[in-house]
């Protein structure tokens, strides 16, 4: 079976039995600041969950594009992933554990034709915030599975959620299969066993975890499944390795064209080409999504950042000295632009991109090497400097050390990652404030910087022209940050041009009106915006007079006036075909 196939078969399947496929939501989830990228498909379903009415109603089902770098370390082996394909079906309230298991048994067993023998399943094992889930023990069972084969396992294992640090919760259900070919599946299912792949996991959405860690029961109780299509697939393709099914086949191709060796030469080459191709997969994603990122040193762009500079390293190990991720990229592109047409859209911003990346990189390695010479001893601070400065990892260090003679112990390797974790929560701290800034401040001044970013892209197109949009925004009370495509510094006539014109929209004091409207038609009306086709809903376009017309969730003031002034008070580069600029209003 093909990656498309069993796409199909899944959403056509959960349609027959009255979901409403639903499409993929943007990798950067819309209102969460605990969380990066959307790492599950209930992500972008949470207001639902939460009891919203959700216009496609109460069964609903898609194909989600997901990243997870929590795992990254494993990643190498037959089975881990930075980005995936989640399969999952929806009940809001509608349906619950009987309906959600006999749907899942159904579908492996008659569906995808997998046998009884080779399934087991896991349920939650009880404690103090929920009781021991026999029912769905029960379930299963009533529909064949032996007794032996579902295990009781405590929260670690079978509770899913929440996807951030607050929301929607609750114990799960895991469906393995046995991928052993050479042995039969023992009749005990044992799930420390490596051998026994999870490949779905039915969640019964009923708690909500709180700002206390307390779990409150929901008044809605929802299904939330998710089904990995890339193990899944390798499991129907009788393949204990996922790099061996399709959707890795063309890409694995490649990257053996380039480095002139085989995927299976030796263990270390098999691994570099799976992470290689692991990453080089997720940045193309992160690249080319509707809500286009760049390579920076926060926030998602900076995980963007380490995982195109991993597969670079390993390219290093592998041999290969010429620019080579943009190669990866085009054919990964190829691969998957029927099914996510975004990335055929910013296949230019995407290969830009990891060129420029990569280019950056080989000039820093090369300094960080030369700061590497001049060393005589290096301590974890030391060795986290040259990590965070020149962005060499941790193993590269290790073995850059080795070859100088330079101890670098577990010692060193403890005070490194103790450096990494204290950056680590900064950046967290600082992510969660910038999200704060954007979303729940709605202060006076931030409702004028949301309107003034309006102004100020409006300004921008007419002065710079129709290829300008926003790649970003970020408002303080003090200030508004605004990044959008160009390539070009923009001169002192330019920026004084876009100045006068906010400031005139700024006297002629415009009113601003809000209309919701479907997808299609604020497309009709010319408003500008990310066109992500989420949910068949209605948007909110605010109109700034003649000005400007853009789909956003505001909020807004209610006319220009309000702003008195505005200023530019910096325009830089963002990142390659981005500008920066920074502007102040009623000043
Ligand atoms: N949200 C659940 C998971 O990611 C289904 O496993």
């Amino acid at each position: 079976m093909t990656s498309q196939e069993l796409r199909e078969k899944y959403l056509q399947y959960f349609k027959s039995k009255g979901h409403a496929i639903i499409p993929s939501a943007s990798l950067i989830p819309d209102n969460d600041p605990s969380v990066l990228f959307t790492t599950a498909g209930m992500h972008p379903l949470i207001p639902y969950l939460l009891g919203g009415k959700h216009p496609e109603g109460k069964k609903l089902c898609n194909v989600q594009k997901c990243v997870r770098t929590g795992d990254i370390d494993e990643v190498g082996n037959t089975t881990h992933h930075t980005f995936f394909e989640m399969l999952g079906n929806w009940s809001l309230g509608d349906y619950f554990k009987n309906e959600a298991i006999e749907m899942s048994f159904n579908f492996l067993t008659k569906e995808l034709h997998l046998p009884l023998d080779r399934l087991a399943c896991s349920v939650f094992e009880g404690d103090n915030d929920a009781p021991r889930d026999n029912e769905s023990a029960d379930i299963w069972e009533k529909l064949g599975v032996s007794k032996d084969r579902i295990a009781y396992l405590p929260k670690d294992d079978n509770w899913w959620g929440p996807a951030g640090t607050t929301g929607p919760c609750g114990p799960d259900s895991e469906m393995f299969y046995w991928t052993d070919d050479t042995v039969l599946a023992p009749k005990k299912f044992d799930s420390k066993d490596k051998r026994w792949v999870e490949i779905w996991n039915d969640v019964f959405m009923q708690y909500n975890k709180n700002k206390d860690e307390k779990y409150s029961p929901l008044e809605q109780k929802n299904v939330d499944t998710g089904m990995g299509l890339e193990r899944t697939l390798a499991v129907l393709n009788n393949l204990n390795d996922n790099y061996l099914t399709d959707l890795f086949q063309p890409i694995i191709k490649k990257i053996e064209e380039i480095f002139i060796k085989k995927y299976d030469d030796t263990p270390e080459v098999t691994r570099a080409m799976r992470i290689i191709a692991d990453h080089i997969r997720s940045a193309t994603f992160i690249l080319g999504d509707e809500k286009g990122i760049a390579p920076s040193n926060v926030d998602q762009g900076y995980i963007l950042r380490r995982l195109i500079r991993r597969a670079i390293r390993y390219g290093k190990q592998l041999g290969i000295k010429e620019v080579f991720t943009f190669k990866i990229a085009e054919v990964i592109i190829e691969k998957y632009k029927n099914v996510y047409p975004e990335l055929q859209k910013n296949k230019e911003f995407i290969i830009n991109q990891l060129i420029s990346e990569e280019e950056k990189f080989s000039k820093t390695l090369g300094r960080g090497l030369r700061e590497f010479e001049k060393m005589k001893e290096i301590k974890g601070v030391d060795a986290f400097n040259l990590f965070q400065s020149y962005g060499f990892p941790l193993e590269m260090i290790e073995e850059e050390a080795k070859k100088r003679n330079l101890l670098f112990g577990e010692k060193e390797k403890n005070e490194f990652e103790n450096e990494f974790k204290k950056h680590q929560e900064l950046s967290r701290t600082a992510s969660a404030g910038k999200f704060k800034g954007g979303l729940a401040d709605a202060s006076v001044n931030t409702t004028k910087g949301h309107t003034a970013t309006h102004l100020l892209l409006a300004a921008l197109r007419k002065v710079l022209g129709e290829h300008v949009f926003q790649k970003g925004s970020n408002i303080t009370p003090q200030r508004i940050r605004l990044d959008f495509s160009h390539n070009e510094k923009l001169s002192s006539e330019q920026i004084s041009s876009v100045e006068n014109l906010v400031n005139t929209a700024i006297q002629k004091n415009m009113p601003i009106t809000m209309e919701e409207v479907s997808l299609e038609e604020a497309k009709n009306i010319g408003a500008m915006g990310v066109f992500e086709q989420k949910y068949q809903n209605k948007v909110k376009v605010y109109t700034i007079g003649d000005f400007s017309k853009e789909i956003c969730g505001g909020p807004h003031i209610l006319s220009t006036g309000e702003l008195k002034s505005f200023k530019i008070i910096q325009e830089t580069a963002s990142s390659a075909g981005v500008r920066r600029i920074k502007a102040v209003v009623g000043k």
